[in-house]
């Protein structure tokens, strides 16, 4: 079996691009598991479907295409708070489960193993991953490095709606019945607060390599 990496953790704590390094640096695919729930929800605004109809949303989710999950329109302040939305439906989550299980267990051609980031990949996604990092930072911090990505985009929005934003996305991903966010009893804590990318991806390399390594 190849190696699976999980890293989970809160919005915007740096999760995904350290994942996406990690990924790079050990020769893993990489999937990025909101982006999946950035799919179904973009879709389901294109559509005006209900956001709390969890069967239509889950209809919408067997629809994703690997294509779709490349769109930049997934990247939108808009369609992340309506991802969290979308994610709170038991429906949707065990329509986009097997992709992601799948995804792990045989990764793509040409690939040693694999990196998935989300909120429950250490948790329900791959219990067993090798190696399991839980990402997270204060909110104030959290909030200024969103506010300057949306910033990058183009977006016109101030930072105390992004503080709002992020907030109330914390509370829905933390406190939903179904997969809540919360770190795998045996993850590794990475707290990104005062850590810069390099930084934060030193030490779970390090960290990766001492579990791996020795195998
Ligand atoms: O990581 P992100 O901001 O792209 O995720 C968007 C939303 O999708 C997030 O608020 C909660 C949901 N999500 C989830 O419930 N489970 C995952 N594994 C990944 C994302």
């Amino acid at each position: 079996m190849k190696p699976v990496i999980a890293i989970d953790g809160t919005f915007a704590s740096g999760k995904g691009t350290l994942a996406k390094k990690l990924a790079a640096h050990f020769g893993y695919a990489y999937l990025d598991t909101g982006k999946l729930y950035r799919a179904v929800a973009a879709r389901a605004l294109e559509v005006g479907a209900d956001l709390s109809d969890g069967s239509a949303l889950a209809k919408l989710a067997t629809l994703i295409t690997p294509d779709e999950l490349e769109s930049p329109a997934l990247k939108s302040g808009a369609v992340g708070a309506a991802a969290s939305k979308v994610a709170v439906h038991t429906e949707v989550r065990v329509a986009l489960k097997n992709y992601q299980v799948q995804f792990a267990f045989a990764p793509p051609k040409g690939f040693a193993g694999a990196v998935l980031d989300g909120r429950d990949i250490g948790t329900v996604i791959c219990p067993d991953a090798d190696v399991k990092i839980y990402v997270d930072a204060k909110s104030e911090v959290r909030a200024d490095r969103r506010y300057n990505e949306l910033l990058s985009y183009g977006e016109d929005i101030s930072l105390a709606q992004v503080v709002a934003d992020l907030t109330e996305r914390d509370h829905r991903d933390t406190n939903r019945a179904e997969a809540p966010l919360k770190p795998a009893q045996n993850a590794h804590l990475l707290d990104t607060t005062n850590l810069s990318i390099d930084a934060a991806f030193e030490q779970a390399r390090h960290l990766i390599e001492i579990i791996l390594l020795p195998k």
